[in-house]
């Protein structure tokens, strides 16, 4: 495993996958990789964020400023915690055109954690950012039309599954892939690190039809 590897691959398929990788080897990666905006241990917690509970977690993107979003499995659950993939592209260009114009036009909140203010554009320059938990009070009926049938098409296009185990790297383009999970059983020691990365112009070589 090496990072030129890495976003060779994730520039043709928008992922890169590897198993048995330790922890110094994923530290070394990521530091090629860009500037690492945030490293966060997913660990299943009574705080009130999704992210820390054993349930569904909706389709979306992380924050707009990270290229790469890696995962080092340290721990899957005894059950479920199956990571979901979407094609952001695929099922922006399943729209109508009057959608996808009203989409391009729409921000939504940068964070949760954020202040309410702080938005950033679904689409700019080639990259998506969307959360369905991030979107505005205030569109307009078109643009929520537009929303519902990005919702729709996302449900409709083809997902990639994978259930990630012990020691599994896994690094995806965050600005074109669109990432959920399943639930999984509760207190059995779930543990993803997830790393996100900020780096230059990242390439966008390849059609990204999910193998
Ligand atoms: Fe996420």
């Amino acid at each position: 495993m090496n990072a030129e590897l890495i976003k060779k691959e994730v520039a043709q398929n928008g992922f890169y996958y590897a198993e048995k990788v330790k922890q110094e080897e994923v530290e070394g990666v990521v530091a090629e990789l860009g500037k690492t905006l945030f490293i966060t241990d997913i660990i299943e917690r009574d705080n009130g964020r999704i992210l820390n509970s054993a349930t569904d977690m909706f389709l979306h993107t992380d924050q707009p400023d990270a290229n790469y979003l890696v995962w080092h499995c340290l721990k899957q659950a005894a059950q479920g915690g199956e990571t979901v993939l979407v094609n952001i592209e695929e099922a922006f260009t399943d729209l109508s055109a009057d959608h996808q114009e009203c989409l391009k036009q729409i921000k939504l909140r940068l964070s949760l954690l954020s202040p309410q203010e702080l938005t950033h554009p679904f689409y700019e320059s080639g990259r998506f950012f969307y959360s369905p938990s991030l979107l505005l009070d205030e569109y307009s009926k078109d643009q929520n039309e537009a929303v519902s049938a990005f919702q729709t098409a996302l449900e409709r296009v083809p997902k990639k599954t994978i259930r990630l185990r012990k020691n599994d790297f896994f690094a995806l383009d965050n600005t074109r892939l669109m990432h959920g999970r399943k639930s999984f059983q509760s207190a059995t020691g779930r543990h993803l690190k997830r790393y996100l990365i900020q780096a230059d112009g990242i390439e966008n070589t390849g059609s990204m039809s999910l193998p």
